[in-house]
C-alpha cells in the first residue's frame, strides 16, 4: 500500500522534529514517526497547518509514503540505527530508499550500504550540520550515496539546506559513506577549533585576568574580524550569559568535564589509520579526555601546586597576538581536516571534490567561517592541493601570524597554562614547513634496535649498519 507523502522521517527528537518543519515549509508533504508517542504529540503540536502527518507504527509510516519511499532517520547512531533499519526493510519495496542523518560512523554506513543494496533498497548516509536551528532554519548538508539515489531527494536537499549567496549549502559529495565521512572530518575540525577557543578563553581569564564581560568582548571584536566563525559568535554570547539562580557568569556554573559522542575520536582514530597528520584534532580529543578526570585533577591540583608564574604578558600586545594565533591555528585545523579528507578520498574511492566541501561549509554548519571562503577559492584554483598551506594565500596568512602563534604557546609554557591546541598548532606548521625533521634519528635508532633499515640521502635503496 502506498500514500501521498513524499518523506518519511523517523526520529522526531528535536532534530527530526525542525528537519520535519524546514521541508514542509519549503512546500515538501512528510510523515513523521517516533517510538515515543511525547515526541510525536510535540509533531503534531508543533506542525499546526502544514503538510505533516504524524504517524503510530513504522508500517503506517511506509504506506503513508508515495512510490518509490523515502524515509528519512534522525535517530542516535549505532544500533537503534540498525534496528530502526531491520525494522523497516521488511515494509519496503525494491527501489525504496532509506537516508541516515545522523552522525553514524562511516563504516557502519558502508556495511549498511552494502547490506540493504543486497535487498535492492538504496541507502544514503548524510551527514547534517548546524544543530537544531539549523535543522530547523537551514543546515549544511553532506550526502553521500548512490548519485542516481541523491537525484531524487535532491530538490529536498537544496530548499531546506541554508543558502549562502543564493547556492544551497549542500552537494552530492560521493558514493557509499562519503558524506558520513566529511561530518565527521567536519566534527573534528569542530572540536579543534573548539578547543582553540578554550584555550584562548584560559589564556584571557587566568594568564591576563579578564573577566567575562571583557572576554566576550574580545571575542565579539575577533568575530568581526579575521576568523569572523560562528563558533566565535557563539563564545561571545556563552561569556554575557548570566546564570538566572545566582547571578554569576553561567559559564563559571558549569562543570568543567567536557563529554564527546565519538566524531571527534573517529576522525582522529582514522586519520592515524590513513597516517595523516592531525595533530590539533588528536590533542582536543586528549583535552576532553584530560578535561573528564575531575576527581584525579583536584588531587594532583593539591599535590603537584607550583608557585605563580614569574611572567605577565602585556594586557594589549597579549591579546594582539592571540587574536592572531587563533587565526593562524584555526587555519591549520581546517588544513589538517582537508588534508585527511584528500588522502580518504583517494583510499575508499569517495572522488571528493574539496572545492565543493569548502562550499557547503560555509553556511550552516557549526564550523562556518568567513575563512571558507577562501578555502572554496584555493582549491577552485588548484583541485589537486595536497595541503591548505600550499595554497600561496592561504600560507602567507599563516606565515605572517606564525610569530604570534609562537608568542602564545610560549606564554602559555611560561604560565604554566595548557594549551596544547596552540601548540599542535604551531609545530604542525613549522613540522610542515621543516626542510628537514629529525626523523634521520628516528630512523637510525630503528635501525640500531631492530634493524629496520634506512634509507640514504645519496642513493638509492636500504640499508643496515652495524651501528656498535
Ligand atoms: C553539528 C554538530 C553535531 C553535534 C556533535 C556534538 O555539526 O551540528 O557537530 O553533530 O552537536 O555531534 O558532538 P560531541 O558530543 O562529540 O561534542
Amino acid at each position: 500500500m502506498s500514500g501521498q507523502y513524499e518523506i518519511g522521517m523517523v526520529g522526531l527528537g528535536v532534530m527530526g522534529r525542525n528537519l520535519v518543519l524546514n521541508m514542509a515549509d519549503h512546500g515538501f508533504s512528510v510523515a513523521g514517526f517516533d517510538k515515543e508517542r511525547s515526541q510525536v504529540e510535540a509533531m503534531r503540536t508543533e506542525a499546526e497547518e502544514r503538510p505533516v502527518l504524524t504517524v503510530e507504527s513504522p508500517e503506517e509510516l511506509v504506506q503513508s509514503l508515495r512510490l518509490p519511499r523515502a524515509v528519512m532517520l534522525l535517530v542516535p547512531a549505532g544500533h537503534i540505527v540498525d534496528a530502526v533499519i531491520g525494522e523497516l526493510t521488511p515494509l519496503l519495496d525494491h527501489g525504496d530508499m532509506i537516508i541516515d542523518c545522523g552522525n553514524s560512523f562511516f563504516r557502519d554506513t558502508s556495511r549498511r550500504e552494502r547490506e540493504l543494496g543486497e535487498m535492492e533498497i538504496h541507502f544514503m548516509g548524510v551527514g547534517i550540520s548546524g544543530g537544531e536551528e539549523g535543522a530547523r532554519y537551514g543546515p549544511s548538508i553532506m550526502p553521500g550515496g548512490r548519485a542516481e539515489a541523491y537525484e531524487r531527494v535532491r530538490p529536498v536537499f537544496e530548499a531546506a539546506a541554508a543558502q549562502v549567496g543564493g547556492a544551497p549549502c549542500v552537494a552530492y559529495l560521493g558514493p557509499g559513506a562519503a558524506g558520513h565521512y566529511v561530518k565527521m572530518v567536519h566534527n573534528g575540525i569542530e572540536y579543534a577549533i573548539m578547543q582553540l577557543i578554550a584555550e584562548a578563553y584560559d589564556l584571557m581569564r587566568r594568564g591576563i585576568g579578564l573577566n567575562e564581560a571583557e572576554m566576550s568582548g574580545v571575542f565579539g571584536g575577533w568575530s568581526r574580524g579575521a576568523a569572523a566563525s560562528f563558533l566565535l559568535e557563539i563564545t561571545t554570547d556563552i561569556l554575557a550569559k548570566v546564570d538566572d539562580f545566582t547571578g554569576n557568569p553561567l559559564v563559571n556554573m558549569i562543570r568543567d568535564e567536557a563529554r564527546q559522542l565519538g566524531t571527534g575520536m573517529w576522525t582522529s582514530q582514522d586519520a592515524m589509520n590513513l597516517g595523516v597528520p592531525s595533530p590539533a584534532m588528536d590533542i582536543a580529543v586528549a583535552m576532553r579526555n584530560l578535561s573528564a578526570l575531575g576527581g584525579e585533577r583536584r588531587t594532583a591540583a593539591d599535590s603537584l601546586e607550583g608557585g605563580p608564574p614569574a611572567f605577565s604578558p602585556d594586557r594589549d600586545e597579549f591579546l594582539a597576538r592571540l587574536e592572531d594565533a587563533l587565526y593562524a591555528a584555526m587555519i591549520t585545523a581546517y588544513a589538517q581536516g582537508m588534508a585527511q579528507l584528500r588522502t580518504a578520498s583517494e583510499k575508499y574511492g569517495f572522488g571528493l571534490d574539496l572545492e565543493a566541501v569548502a562550499r557547503i561549509w560555509r553556511g550552516g554548519c557549526i564550523i562556518r567561517a568567513a575563512f571558507l571562503e577562501n578555502i572554496r577559492e584555493a582549491y577552485r584554483r588548484q583541485p589537486g592541493l595536497p595541503n591548505l598551506l600550499l595554497d600561496a594565500e592561504t600560507g602567507a596568512e599563516v606565515l605572517k601570524r606564525a610569530d604570534s602563534l609562537g608568542e602564545v604557546a610560549a606564554a602559555a609554557a611560561r604560565l604554566h597554562l595548557p594549551a596544547p591546541a596552540f601548540m599542535a598548532s604551531l609545530a604542525y606548521f613549522d613540522g610542515y614547513r621543516s626542510r628537514r625533521l629529525p626523523a634521520n634519528l628516528v630512523q637510525a635508532q630503528r635501525d640500531y634496535f631492530g634493524a629496520h633499515k634506512y634509507e640514504r640521502t645519496d642513493a638509492e635503496g636500504v640499508f643496515h649498519t652495524q651501528w656498535t
